[in-house]
């Protein structure tokens, strides 16, 4: 058990708003009860006597959240990216999924995954498995006993996928049934299921109102991709011509935020109707720009999100995005907006800094309540940040120190982690 109230002491960032950071130099950070007390310059009278871990120097920021990763597309990241999506799909990513049908091999590639995470300066994530529900149970138990906080679904598939994928539609919704009574039986207490049709190409619609069923059944969240390339666009459109845009399509089915936390991926072409949509129905956006950028979909309109008060938060996408480190993905969202708005619409200003943090911080760590800040009352996922390998002769303030660790940090300066007030192993 971690102790009820303890303190970390370093140079303290985090958000509380896209436009700003909270900086408290040399303060002090208190956790009482796995929440966050409260961040102060001169510790309180009354706090004196608690624990104080000193972390001198380093950078605490809160853990870093991924909307969305695929746990079995781990072991190709970096691989056979010369290709647009729906390809790509069927060339890499269904052969590599087959596998895990084999335990054996779900353990061996896993227990990579899982370990990556861990050393991670991500402690929330949203993370997609195969159709199979041995191997998806198994990266819930390895989840579970790294202590991040996840939500992990089996993948959903009964249409337009090769034969030694394809799921009948009542296997589909049997199986997923049985995988959910299975996970509440382990009585995990940070690993959760997400019900996770893969999206709309993949699922028939007597598939979709199974999931329904069982969403109301259990009150699961749902996570899926959404308006990503082009070619999946007109393909859903040819699928469900019934539908006013791709994201009605899920919304037919209630699949779209009306009764359950959703988190849609992607988003790189959603129109005014989707969006407005999303905004109504409360869908969490996983903006996923290095995916974006390698299965050539295109750069989703981030700002315009921002402006209209969508939840947005940052997704690796592993494996169309090649590092599960979350610094490489801010990185990539800056940089991806700013060709953005070179190339091609100057009326959506780049993303700064300051955003990009938010949205790997607060704005993603909404789905999962009361996370991704230190305002009073947060759950206490940290990360203390030691940037001293990353040599430089001049000297630098805390925001300059955190904006070198968006583009250069990875999981060599995570000094520390805490998930809900309890410290993470990293070794
Ligand atoms: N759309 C359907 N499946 C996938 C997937 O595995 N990765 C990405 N990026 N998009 C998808
Ligand atoms: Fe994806």
């Amino acid at each position: 058990m971690s102790e009820p109230i303890f303190i970390l002491k370093g140079n303290i960032i985090y958000s509380k708003n896209p436009a700003e950071f909270q900086i408290c130099e040399h303060g002090y950070l208190v956790c009482k009860d796995g929440r966050v007390e409260g961040v102060y310059q001169t510790l309180p009278f009354k706090m004196g006597g608690n624990p104080v871990h000193d972390y001198g120097d380093s950078l605490i920021i809160p853990g870093l959240v991924d909307l969305h990763i695929h746990a079995p597309q781990y072991s190709f990241r970096g691989l056979g990216m010369d290709m647009e999506l729906l390809e790509w799909l069927e060339t890499n990513t269904f052969p590599e999924e087959a596998k895990y049908e084999s335990l054996e091999y779900a353990q061996k590639a896993y227990r990579i995954f899982v370990d990556n995470m861990r050393k991670s300066a991500t402690t929330r994530a949203c993370i997609f498995g195969t159709v199979h529900r041995e191997a998806t149970l198994l990266l819930m138990d390895m989840m579970e006993k790294t202590g991040l906080y996840t939500m992990v679904g089996k993948v959903n598939m009964d249409r337009n996928c090769p034969d030694y994928l394809i799921e009948e539609t009542a296997e589909s919704a049997g199986e997923t049934l049985e995988w959910i009574k299975d996970v509440l039986h382990r009585k995990y207490e940070n690993t959760h299921p997400i019900l996770t049709p893969r999206f709309t190409p993949s699922c028939t619609d007597e598939l979709m109102e199974e999931l329904k069923k069982l969403q109301m059944r259990y009150q699961l969240p749902l996570q899926s991709h959404l308006s990503e390339n082009q070619g999946e666009i007109a393909w859903v459109k040819e699928l469900c011509p019934w539908a006013e845009f791709y994201g009605d399509a899920y919304d037919r089915f209630g699949l779209f935020g009306a009764d359950c936390p959703t988190v849609m991926a992607h988003c790189v072409y959603s129109g005014d109707q989707e969006i407005a949509r999303m905004k109504e129905n409360g869908v969490f956006i996983a903006h996923c720009p290095e995916s974006n950028m390698n299965v050539s979909s295109g750069i989703a309109p981030v700002r315009r999100f921002l402006e209209r008060g969508l939840h947005v938060g940052i997704g690796s996408d592993v494996a169309g995005g090649s590092t599960e480190n979350l610094f490489r993905a801010m990185a990539h969202a800056v940089q991806a907006s700013k060709l953005r708005w070179r190339i091609s619409d100057d009326s959506l200003e780049a993303l700064t800094a300051e955003e990009v943090f938010y949205m790997a911080t607060k704005g993603g760590g909404a789905f999962f309540g009361k996370v991704g800040s230190f305002e009073p009352g947060y759950e206490f996922d940290a990360v203390v940040l030691d940037d001293s390998r990353l040599a430089h002769p001049q000297p630098l303030d805390i925001r300059s120190r955190l904006e070198r660790m968006i583009y250069l940090a990875d999981e060599r300066e995570v000094q520390a982690k805490y998930v809900k007030g309890k410290e993470i192993s990293l070794s």
